[in-house]
């Protein structure tokens, strides 16, 4: 399985400033088979930036679409608008979940429609600090996996990615503190059971399950070599260029 190096840039960066790193990224990476380079920029840069992308070397994620395909949605970009732009879509993030409400229903239909839309979904999961403190991680991955693959079909499950980011590891939380790698492993084992357990055992190893929650360039080899992480989604350190270039680099000698 290939590796992944995820870079969601949030709400940072113009147009001019994700055309101009995106050069400077496809100059500093040869074409490695073995590695699957992702950047996400805000959905007003995609259609530029999916025009300058050479995507042997990177390819373009959606941090987000809406689910129908046209209509009276003001505001909203649709999955359908997106395809052919973009090979991934940023689905079920919890800065989405709660700051901007999306539920389950809500979140599940998403994902349905990147898949009809030939946009690999990245369905993120994870717990607040409060549902771990309370002992409730093991069912809120278990109730979020399956509910935002409720509309994914067996014969669908080869165009998901699955993505851990503990609420409280988010850079963007005030509280913010690093998970350990052991509590990565664990949460990553729930996640692959909890696949096993609906879609059978082949689909349980096939999901690329990432980590994401404050990697950075010093973390990024002991989140890479836990078992079951194929790769990670980064946020903050994503943003610098050569942290990010950094951690392709250690990916690639970890993992590849
Ligand atoms: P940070 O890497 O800034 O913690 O963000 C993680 C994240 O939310 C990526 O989607």
């Amino acid at each position: 399985m290939k590796t992944y190096v995820v870079g969601n840039w949030k709400l940072n960066f113009t147009v001019g400033e994700s055309s101009i790193y995106l050069h400077k990224l496809m100059k500093a990476l040869p074409v490695h088979r073995g590695m699957e380079v992702v950047v996400a920029p805000s959905t007003i840069a995609l259609q530029p930036l999916s025009l300058q992308i050479d995507r042997h070397k990177i390819k373009l994620a959606t941090q987000n679409g809406f689910y129908r395909d046209y209509g009276a949605f003001t505001g909203e970009t649709s999955f359908s608008q997106l395809r052919g732009m973009v090979d991934y879509a940023i689905i079920g993030h919890s800065e989405r979940r709660y700051i901007f409400g999306e539920d389950e229903k809500f979140i599940q239909k998403k994902v349905a429609a990147a898949i009809r839309n030939k946009i690999t979904p990245i369905l993120c999961i994870g717990e607040t600090e409060s549902e771990r403190a309370f002992g409730e991680t093991a069912d809120v991955i278990r109730d979020q996996l399956a509910s935002g693959l409720s509309q994914v079909g067996d014969d669908e499950l080869d165009k998901i990615v699955i993505a851990y980011e503990p609420v409280w590891a988010i850079s963007s939380v005030k509280s913010a503190k690093l998970a350990t790698p052991d509590e990565v492993a664990e949460v990553v084992r729930l996640i692959r059971g909890a696949l096993r357990e609906i879609y059978g055992k082949d689909a349980a190893e096939n999901v690329p399950v990432l980590f994401g929650g404050s990697v950075n360039a010093s973390n990024a080899g002991s989140y890479l070599t836990v078992p079951g992480v194929n790769g990670l989604l980064i946020g903050g350190a994503s943003l610098i260029l050569g942290e990010f270039v950094d951690i392709i680099e250690i990916a690639k000698r970890v993992r590849v």
